[in-house]
């Protein structure tokens, strides 16, 4: 189904753009956790994003992405009023999120945090105490840190240069937290696929339950391609329709680096020929 995009606004310059579009099917549906695929022309490839917020009412969905190769840099071409070619969603597990007072720690990494904010809105809905754990680089590669104060009880920022928040990583503010708080309900950590296992092995030792978000390489997003396949426990699952989230102290992070880095050099050279450039 095609979707027109009702706004566009550049959150980080030659970077990150957040989408806002007019999909009434999807808006309708959309929990925390679900993500979409889109295609921007009708050969293009099928490229999944994250349902970083959605409005049932207005119909519209959210949508934040990293310019990272050709589709996105494709997609990024679009203006407001444009339509892509087609949106399909929403598309796997929703956060499991049962009602409750008992604080929840969301860890959010870099575009990661926009993804991270439709779990902690919902972690937040459901009467848990949220407390947000966000960090970048640098105080200008955040995200979302003011939507996330409507409605956390904290915003713990952490920076690799200290622009902002507290010089470090995202797992020296959680632990700072952890060691200080023992009632923590679980821990859940979007963002780059390094961060997701620091964190989980992070939590191990304190026994909090810790849900990470994976972005396997997806296809078809159904379950039939097995393009996402993942070492979970020792079981292979599929992040498309049994994730994207898993027990992040039970998935295999060596085996999922090493099939998300198995298209390094096909992806960089469908971006040089392409013409495409950031900027
Ligand atoms: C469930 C899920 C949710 C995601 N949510 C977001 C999001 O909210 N915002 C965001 O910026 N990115 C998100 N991603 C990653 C995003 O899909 C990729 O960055 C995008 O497909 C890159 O396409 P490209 O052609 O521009 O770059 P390419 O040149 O194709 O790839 C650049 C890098 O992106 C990753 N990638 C490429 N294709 C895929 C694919 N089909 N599936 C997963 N990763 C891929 C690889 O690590 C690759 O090295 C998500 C991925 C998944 C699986
Ligand atoms: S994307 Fe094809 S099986 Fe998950």
């Amino acid at each position: 189904m095609a979707a027109r995009i009702i706004r566009k606004e550049v959150l980080i310059p030659g970077q990150t753009t957040k989408l806002v579009l007019d999909a009434p099917h999807v808006a309708a549906k959309a929990k925390p956790g679900n993500f979409v695929i889109l295609r921007v022309h009708g050969k293009g490839e099928r490229v999944p994003l994250t349902i970083a917020d959605a409005d049932p009412q207005q119909g519209t969905i959210t949508l934040v992405y990293l310019v990272l190769g050709k589709s996105t840099w494709l997609l990024n071409q679009l203006e407001e009023g444009q339509e892509l070619n087609d949106l399909c969603g929403p598309l796997g597990r929703p956060t499991h999120i049962e009602p409750g007072p008992e604080p929840v720690v969301c860890v959010g990494g870099g575009t990661g945090i926009a993804a991270m904010h439709h779990i902690a809105k919902g972690f937040s809905r459901a009467g848990h105490e949220v407390i947000s754990v966000i960090g970048a680089r640098a105080k200008d590669l955040l995200l979302f840190e003011n939507e996330l104060r409507t409605f956390s009880h904290d915003v713990m920022v952490a920076t690799n240069d200290g622009s902002h928040g507290i010089k470090g990583f995202v797992t020296d503010a959680l632990r700072d937290y952890l060691d200080a708080h023992k009632d923590v309900a679980e821990v859940v950590a979007v963002g780059p696929v390094p961060m997701m296992e620091a964190v989980a092995n992070l939590t191990r030792p304190y026994g909090v339950k810790t849900t990470v978000s994976l972005n396997s390489i997806m296809i078809d997003g159904i379950g039939m391609c097995g393009a996402c396949r993942v070492n979970v426990g020792g079981k292979i699952q599929f992040a498309c329709v049994d994730g994207p989230e898993f027990d992040g102290h039970q998935v295999d992070f060596v085996e999922l680096r090493e099939r998300l880095s198995a298209y390094k050099p096909h992806e960089l050279k469908s971006y040089q020929e392409c013409g495409c450039s950031h900027g």
